[in-house]
Order: structure tokens, then C-alpha cells, then sequence
């Protein structure tokens, strides 16, 4: 399938990204990373990938791009945190919108053949009245993060009229799965079960009857390979259409660990939706996508993953085990 094409994964050394390169190394691509390594980690990398340790908002971006001369791009390096985008939405929009510009810029100078971006759905319709919310429901972000990643989406079309930059925007659910970082701030699901392995009472913000749409790493690394040859010059949901509250999320998890306790509670934060799942009927026609992985199973691989982390590695929480329920 690979044809010795050239694959770049900006922020592959992120949980989202770390699985995509995986699976392009299986399809046979040559695979080349971008990452700053600002949340991402180096022990989530495949080592069969060649890694630049680069920041996408330095202009020594381009020379590795111009030198590199992917086929496809994988851009998913983003700043993925909202409560951060609220307390800086200038360092967010530098990354987010002015680092996609610097990918677009770069990849339309060398050809690239198409970019595959990572476009969040939780934060960019605000909390939408129809749910599922449609691929074509007003955009309405309620944070800074929503609005960046709104904004590069923008930028995508504008190559694509402009310079016929090909491009397919993934507008993701809530992603869960194994590598999440469980000191990070969206990953509710990692949060929860390393908190709960480790004995530690994981903490709720808000009274958990917040409800999110929550799509496996894998269905979502499935909708990325989908797109390589679909879709052209749209965005589309990537989510399971369903919702499911934090408090289900805490229980379906401690049956699963074993957890005895229930969970602490702490404010709400700004910048969050209160409802949204995603209808995903364009990526079913568009790529033939539809989520595979069922959320009991889903959620079982990932505290299965982490078990085995601990395992490897002793403790792995950095932190309290507080969970905060982002959109993404
Ligand atoms: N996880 C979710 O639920 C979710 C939902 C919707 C959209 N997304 C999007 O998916 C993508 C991947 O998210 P993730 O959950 O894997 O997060 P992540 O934080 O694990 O991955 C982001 C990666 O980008 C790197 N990075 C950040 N800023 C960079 C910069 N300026 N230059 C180079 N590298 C940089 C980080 O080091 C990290 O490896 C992001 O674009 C995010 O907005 C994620």
C-alpha cells in the first residue's frame, strides 16, 4: 500500500500520533516525526520511525520538511489543552494555528500530496442542540483551544481552494486508549484508571453527569489510514455517536479494576461542554469508517495497558489523580 512513500507524524510522539506511526510502520510507509516532546514521549515512539526533535512554531521546521519530503501529513502535533488555551490563548494560537500555517506553507512548497488533520469535534460546536451533532452544525467554540483548532481547519480549505493542497479534516470525539497521558489534562478514561490501580481516589469536576462521546485510538487511527485516499477537501466527525456520562465512565472503570471507593468532587471548568456526542454518518460515507470498539472493551485494553505499565515501572502518576472531563 505503501509504495516507499514517505509519511510525516507531527506530534508522533503523542498518544494519538505514537499510533499512528505504528501503524504506517505496519502498511510500510517510511515514517518521519515531528514532535517538541512538550507532552509527548519518547518511550511511546517506535523506533523503526526517524524522529526530529523540532518545535512546529520555529521556521527550522520547513528546512526538515524540504529535506524529509513526505508524501502525506499526519498533523497532529497540536497544544491539546483547553484549560491551558483559556490561560493563554496567544501560546495556544502560535501552535495551533500559526504551527499548522507553518506545515501548510512548508508541505505546498514541496508537493505534498495530502494532509490529514487532526480537528477536534468535542470543543468546536459548544454544546450543540441537535445530538448527535451533525458535520454540519454551527461552529460555536467555547474555549480558546476550539477556536485554534477551528482556525487551522480554516487554513486547510483555504490551501486546498487556493493551491489545491489536498486535505481531510478528522473532527475527533473524546479519544481514549492506551498511551494517554494520565497526568494530562483531557484523558478522563486515563486518568480514572491509573488513579484507581494505584489505590488513589480520582477526582470528578463537576457532578459527572457531564456527557462526552468516547472513541477508541484505534477506530480513530482507522478513520486517518481511511482518509489517505478519501474524503478530499472535507471534515468530518470521528466519534461513536453515543454519549456517556464521567459518572458511568468512573463506574464501568472500577468494575473493570476493581476500585472500592467512590470518586472525589471538585468545581466544574471553564471552557467545558456540558453535552455533545457526534453523528458520524460522513465518515461512514465519506472514508467507509464506522468506530469498531465497543467502550466496555475499549476501556478494558486501556486499563489493561496501564496495569502493565505499573508493572514495568512501579508507580506512574505524577500527580493527585485528578480527572478532568474535557471535550478534546
Ligand atoms: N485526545 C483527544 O481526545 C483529542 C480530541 C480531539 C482532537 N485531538 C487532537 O488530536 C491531536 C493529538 O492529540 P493527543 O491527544 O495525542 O495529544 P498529545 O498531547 O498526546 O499529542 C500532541 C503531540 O504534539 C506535540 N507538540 C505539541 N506542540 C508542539 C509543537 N509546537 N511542535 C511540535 N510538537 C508539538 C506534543 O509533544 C505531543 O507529542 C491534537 O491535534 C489534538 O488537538 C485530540
Amino acid at each position: 500500500m505503501a509504495d516507499g512513500r514517505t509519511a510525516l507524524v507531527t506530534g508522533g510522539a503523542g498518544f494519538i500520533g505514537s499510533h499512528m506511526v505504528d501503524r504506517l510502520l505496519e502498511l510500510d510507509y517510511k515514517v518521519v516525526v515531528m514532535d517538541n516532546l512538550s507532552t509527548g514521549k519518547i518511550k511511546n515512539l517506535n523506533s523503526g520511525a526517524v524522529f526530529h526533535h523540532t518545535d512546529l512554531t520555529q521556521p527550522a521546521m520547513a528546512e526538515i520538511i524540504q529535506r524529509e519530503q513526505p508524501d502525506l501529513v499526519f498533523h497532529m502535533a497540536a497544544q491539546t489543552s483547553v484549560t491551558q488555551s483559556t490561560k493563554d490563548p496567544i501560546g495556544d494560537a502560535n501552535a495551533n494555528v500559526l504551527g499548522t500555517l507553518r506545515v501548510l506553507e512548508a508541505s505546498r512548497r514541496v508537493g505534498v500530496e495530502k494532509i490529514i488533520y487532526s480537528c477536534t469535534g468535542g470543543a468546536l460546536y459548544g454544546d450543540p442542540e441537535t445530538i448527535p451533532c451533525p458535520d454540519d452544525a454551527a461552529i460555536a467554540p467555547v474555549s480558546p483551544y476550539g477556536m485554534s483548532k477551528w482556525v487551522a481547519e480554516q487554513y486547510l480549505a483555504f490551501y486546498f481552494r487556493q493551491y489545491r493542497l489536498n486535505f481531510t479534516s478528522l473532527r475527533y470525539g473524546n479519544v481514549f486508549g492506551p498511551r494517554q497521558d494520565p497526568n494530562g489534562e483531557a484523558g478522563v478514561v486515563a486518568v480514572f484508571s491509573l488513579a484507581m490501580l494505584e489505590g488513589k481516589q480520582p477526582q470528578i469536576f463537576g457532578d459527572g453527569t457531564q456527557e462526552r462521546d468516547f472513541v477508541s485510538v484505534f477506530d480513530v487511527v482507522d478513520a486517518n489510514i481511511a482518509a489517505i485516499g478519501r474524503g478530499d477537501g472535507m471534515a468530518m466527525n470521528i466519534a461513536t455517536g453515543e454519549v456517556t456520562s464521567v459518572n458511568r465512565i468512573f463506574q464501568m472503570l472500577r468494575s473493570i479494576t476493581g476500585y472500592k471507593w467512590g470518586p472525589l468532587h471538585a468545581p466544574q471548568r471553564t471552557g467545558e461542554v456540558y453535552r455533545i456526542a457526534l453523528d458520524w454518518s460522513r465518515a461512514a460515507r465519506e472514508l467507509n469508517w464506522s468506530p469498531k470498539i465497543n467502550l466496555e472493551a475499549g476501556l478494558q485494553m486501556t486499563v489493561d495497558y496501564f496495569r502493565e505499565s505499573m508493572n514495568l515501572s512501579g508507580n506512574l502518576s505524577g500527580n493527585s489523580g485528578g480527572g478532568v472531563p474535557s471535550a478534546g
